[in-house]
């Protein structure tokens, strides 16, 4: 028998996320363990085309409209995937809860006690294990970013505002114990090293 934790990773544009996410699916598939996989703002049918509506880079929506755009989002998520999976199987996800207060909160000024009110609500059967916040140099970020061959509208944001919400996440990871910086300007082996030992401890200890 082995555990089944929620585990997220989190992190703005080019800090690792994806890279970190495909070596754990790896090891997972090589270990034969049961997980899902899910990405926010997408994950089921419904997400991702809430995903395409916001992210399209033609959107110009409100960045409220956005907010609960994204929340319906992880609502449909919560609801048609990560509930029926629950403690059944790993559940791996790409940004939750705190992309939205780093973003919509850090970055965007808009009401933390209005972004938790409805977070927590969303939330409130699911305990979050661990999260992987993984950051970047905002000078690797617009190296990574420049790489990248189709932008969406969160792709584009300036420098200053990728550093807001790098220090928000930063903030949401303080002194907590199930949370591990990763730091993406570090040697990659070394991380993918760090990362895979933590996700062996969590499923099997
Ligand atoms: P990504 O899937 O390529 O990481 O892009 C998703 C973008 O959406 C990214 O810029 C972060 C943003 N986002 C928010 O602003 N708030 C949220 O709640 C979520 C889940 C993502």
């Amino acid at each position: 028998m082995y555990k089944k934790p929620i585990i997220v990773f989190e992190g703005i544009e080019g800090s690792g996320k994806t890279t970190h996410i495909k070596n754990v699916l790896n090891y997972l598939k090589k270990k034969k363990i049961k997980f899902i996989n899910l990405r926010e703002p997408g994950g089921n049918k419904n997400s991702e085309l809430i995903r395409k509506f916001i992210l399209n880079k033609k959107s110009d929506l409100h960045i409220v409209s956005d907010l609960l755009l994204y929340l319906a989002a992880r609502n449909e998520n919560i609801n048609k995937i990560i509930k029926k999976n629950y403690k059944k199987k790993v559940i791996i996800i790409d940004r939750f809860v705190d992309s939205t207060i780093a973003y919509q909160h850090y970055g965007m000024n808009i009401s933390l006690k209005f972004i938790n009110l409805i977070n927590d609500f969303l939330t409130k059967d699911l305990n979050i294990d661990y999260t992987f916040l993984n950051t970047v140099s905002i000078n690797n970020l617009k190296i990574r970013l420049k790489k990248r061959r189709n932008l969406n509208k969160y792709d584009t944001f300036n420098s200053y505002f990728y550093t807001k919400v790098q220090k928000g996440y930063l903030k949401l990871a303080k002194n907590k114990k199930n949370y591990l910086i990763v730091n993406s300007d570090k040697d990659i082996s070394l991380n993918k090293k760090i990362i895979i030992n933590k996700i062996e401890k969590l499923i099997f200890n």
